[in-house]
């Protein structure tokens, strides 16, 4: 079975999808990550990745792996690497590049052939897996978002940003991602959309669960028309 949890950054769907694989005993498939090991990789190599089939390329050589809630790019383990503001506003320039992710949603693909997988990012129900069982596109209020996010930096220890400063990153994230010409975020016409401004994580992923479960109990009890 196939979930898939779109949303922009902040909406909680990182926190939610890790938190319902582990109720559903489902693999939880992080495909930002995969993006950002890109973003990183240019970097690394001194790559400019505003060039479509320079990040490409990297996109094909870099060897992504993620296992045990960790990111490994090549062996290197860059679980922390790839969270810096730097890579962040990397992994939205590389996710605007055609090449790049008909790369990533192959290796996607692979990752979660015949395996029981919530999957998160923009593009999981609409252009990765059109077929999943269950599609969710969580939302909310781009000041929630900021806030959410600048707690946690601080909490982090890393409350070098102001909350106007984290605001304005995450309206220009919002504009690339939803504007860029190659899947850009939206949900899939038969997603359930979640709003998740005034709802905390766990009412979020009870939300979701309550709705696979259905979703499976259904699947069960259909009778056949084979
Ligand atoms: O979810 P995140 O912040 O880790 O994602 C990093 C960037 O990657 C984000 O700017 C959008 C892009 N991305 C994408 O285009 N498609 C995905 N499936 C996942 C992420």
């Amino acid at each position: 079975m196939i979930v898939t949890i779109d949303g922009p950054a902040g909406s909680g769907k990182s926190t939610v999808a890790r938190e319902l694989a582990r109720r559903l005993g489902f693999e939880f498939l992080d495909t930002g990550a995969m993006y950002r090991v890109v973003a990183w990789a240019c970097l690394y190599r001194s790559v400019d990745m505003t060039q479509a089939a320079a990040a490409a390329d990297v996109a094909k050589q870099v060897r992504i792996d993620l296992r045990d809630d960790r990111v490994w790019a090549d062996g290197v383990d860059v679980t922390d690497a790839i969270r810096t503001p730097e890579v962040t506003q990397g992994a939205s320039i590389v996710a605007t590049h055609p090449g790049v992710r008909r790369e990533m949603v192959r290796q996607q693909r692979l990752l979660a052939r015949g395996r029981n997988v919530v999957t998160e990012g923009r593009d999981q129900g609409t252009v990765a897996f059109p077929d999943a069982d269950c599609k969710f596109f969580l939302t909310a209020a781009p000041e929630e978002r900021a806030r959410r996010r600048y707690e946690e930096l601080k909490r982090a220890g890393r409350g070098d940003l102001s909350f106007d400063e984290i605001l304005m990153q995450i309206r220009e994230r919002d504009q690339r991602d939803s504007q860029r010409a190659d899947s850009p975020l939206r949900p899939a016409p038969d997603a359930v959309i979640v709003d998740t401004t005034s709802l905390s994580i766990d009412e979020v992923v009870e939300r979701l669960e309550s709705h696979i479960r259905r979703r499976q109990t259904d699947a069960t009890t259909q009778p056949s028309t084979g």
